[in-house]
């Protein structure tokens, strides 16, 4: 009845208003009109509800989109996943036979070619894990992150740490573009094709193994030492990851896939970090994100990798905060995993539970437990410095 009687006067008022209203005035009139028609109840509703529902959707906007995802992403083309054997007994020819491979008289030559940014600690185990099967190991920095924000050669003042590979490193600089307001992919692209000529000048040649991976994607030793020793491996393998966040405590699913292996064709293989091929080898190593050992580095790294638009707020980057996500196994940015299942989306929302295994972590870590001790599971407390 009161709503008739509303609706009904606002009519009117409209009728008189917009009759007799200016061109500019119009618009507003009308607006006017239409609002005038709805109670005290209403509007107070209407002032609370709606900026409430804006401030939601603008702090919130990008967990909406990522939780629709599944409507709005179809989920890539499936890997094909080769099975993958190993055993420390088991030998090497009998190893590649299981995969369907002749074994050869003599590996390959291995390549291990990096982009270096910050994490010092992830090399040293990368480089221990690795050493005894890699030729020869390629790194390249810059000194401007992929989001073109300046850096000194981390590298270049921690290579102390790296005497056991100095004879077999080349290692190559490469200043930065720094150009303002670039999307982050064009800085990460460049330093890529630089990486291409630091390797022709490593000397790596046709049908050498070129692993090409970031840091922080380990393969495990035993997977190069059977793709070296193996006649008939495809050309471009990539490599099936367990997915850690923080540190090994924090095991999220098997599913990082990055990284890939390559038999070198001089003209033809380029070094990049996309889906170059349908293969996948099942469990392959360990990709650690975000496992730094000071709280500044977190902070760093987030401000220099290619995502750093997910920094919404200066207090992600507060280090108490930052301090409390990784104990609890939470989000950096406080975002929703990117899954393109309704399933799998709500199967990993929430903290990534902790995980109290250490079996088969890199030996090098497991040799040096009290230097990385926040990599192993119970000791999430970061230095502070
Ligand atoms: C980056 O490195 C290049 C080459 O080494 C150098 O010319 C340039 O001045 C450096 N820029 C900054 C900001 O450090």
């Amino acid at each position: 009845m009161l709503g008739d009687y509303s609706s009904k006067k606002s009519d009117d008022f409209c009728e008189d208003v917009c009759g007799q209203g200016s061109r500019f005035g119009s618009g507003i009139n009308r607006l006017l009109c239409v609002l005038r028609g709805y109670d005290v109840k209403t509007w107070i509703t209407f002032l609370v509800v709606v900026p409430f529902l804006v401030l939601g959707i603008y702090w919130h906007h990008q967990k909406i989109t990522f939780f629709l995802r599944p409507l709005w992403e179809s989920p890539p083309k499936p890997f094909n996943v080769m099975p993958h054997y190993y055993q420390e007994s088991v030998g090497m020819e009998h190893q590649c036979r299981l995969h369907g491979w002749g074994v050869r008289s003599s590996p390959r030559r291995v390549f291990d070619a990096v982009l270096f940014n910050n994490e010092v600690e992830m090399l040293s185990i990368r480089w221990q894990e690795l050493s005894p099967y890699v030729d020869e190991f390629v790194l390249l920095e810059s000194n401007s992150t992929f989001t073109g924000l300046p850096k000194p050669f981390i590298f270049q003042s921690e290579k102390q740490k790296f005497e056991f590979v100095k004879s077999r490193l080349t290692y190559g600089r490469i200043g930065g573009r720094f150009r303002k307001g670039e999307n982050p992919f064009v800085e990460e692209a460049y330093q890529r094709v630089a990486l291409d000529q630091l390797l022709r000048a490593a000397g790596i040649k046709d049908d050498d193994l070129l692993i090409m991976s970031d840091v922080d994607e380990i393969p495990s030793g035993h997977t190069v030492n059977l793709l070296r020793w193996c006649n008939d491996i495809p050309p471009i393998l990539h490599l099936q990851l367990r997915n850690y966040l923080y540190s090994f405590e924090f095991h999220h699913d098997d599913s990082s896939w990055r990284a890939s292996i390559h038999r070198y064709q001089k003209g033809k293989t380029r070094y990049a970090h996309y889906r170059q091929s349908d293969l996948l080898l099942a469990d392959s190593g360990w990709h650690c994100s975000f496992c730094f050992r000071r709280i500044s580095e977190f902070t760093f790294k987030m401000r220099a990798y290619s995502h750093s638009d997910r920094i919404r707020f200066q207090h992600f980057l507060n280090p108490k905060r930052i301090q409390d996500v990784i104990c609890k196994g939470a989000d950096l940015f406080d975002m929703l995993p990117e899954e393109h299942t309704f399933r799998e989306l709500i199967g990993k929302m929430g903290n990534i539970p902790h995980s109290y295994s250490a079996v088969h972590l890199p030996a090098y870590l497991l040799n040096h437990a009290d230097e990385y001790k926040y990599l192993l599971p119970g000791n999430c407390v970061r230095e502070s410095e």
